[in-house]
């Protein structure tokens, strides 16, 4: 129908909203898009611009993902497709976002906030996992890969959806594929390490 057009076509506006660009332009930080990774997320943020914004940048993410979500489930729609369809356009959002020519992040912390709406149990189990890569190798890269990759098994084994199946495979499918440039430098063992 028109309205889910509607509904859909904003959702991946939202999506685009590139938060880690806006935060630190506003915090007088320069353009993140130039420094360090030259990726827009939280990782970058916090590499170049301090904790603080780091922070700030995945929780707003994160709620990027999370709050259109709820607002839908809170107007009653139970559509499921509905609901497929704007994870799929809020995540699309944020790794092309119209604002920035279509370059935009990995969608690590736009899909934990999808997540935490759709699959709360996987999010626990995934992030145990992210924390245990992280802990352990120091790349928030490969952590992030490692819970992408796990995403699939975990909605498989605790949800019955198999819409939400799918949605889940492409979504963990894209991340992966957003950290190409990081894959290469895991490979040649120039990946930046995480430092706390
Ligand atoms: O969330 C993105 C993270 O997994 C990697 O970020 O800046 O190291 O490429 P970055």
């Amino acid at each position: 129908t028109m309205m889910s057009v509607f509904v859909v076509t904003l959702a991946y506006l939202i999506g685009s909203i590139p938060c880690g660009v806006l935060l630190t332009r506003l915090a007088g930080a320069g353009d993140v898009r130039r420094q360090g990774s030259g990726n827009i997320g939280a990782t970058n943020v916090y590499r170049v611009a301090g904790k603080r914004l780091g922070v700030l940048t995945l929780v707003a993410d994160m709620l990027k993902g999370l709050l259109p979500l709820l607002l839908l489930q809170a107007l009653g729609r139970q559509d499921e497709v509905l609901l497929a369809l704007v994870a799929l356009a809020l995540f699309i959002g944020h790794c092309y976002p119209l604002y920035l020519g279509f370059k935009g992040g990995k969608g690590v912390a736009t899909a934990l906030g999808i997540f935490l709406v759709l699959s709360p149990v996987s999010v626990v189990l995934a992030l145990l996992l992210f924390a245990a890569v992280l802990w352990r190798f120091r790349y928030v890269s490969l952590a992030s890969i490692s819970a992408a990759a796990l995403m699939p098994l975990l909605v498989l084994a605790f949800e019955r959806s198999t819409l939400l199946f799918g949605v889940t495979l492409l979504i963990a499918a894209g991340v992966i594929y957003r950290h190409r440039s990081n894959i290469e430098r895991l490979r040649r063992g120039t990946e930046n390490r995480f430092t706390f």
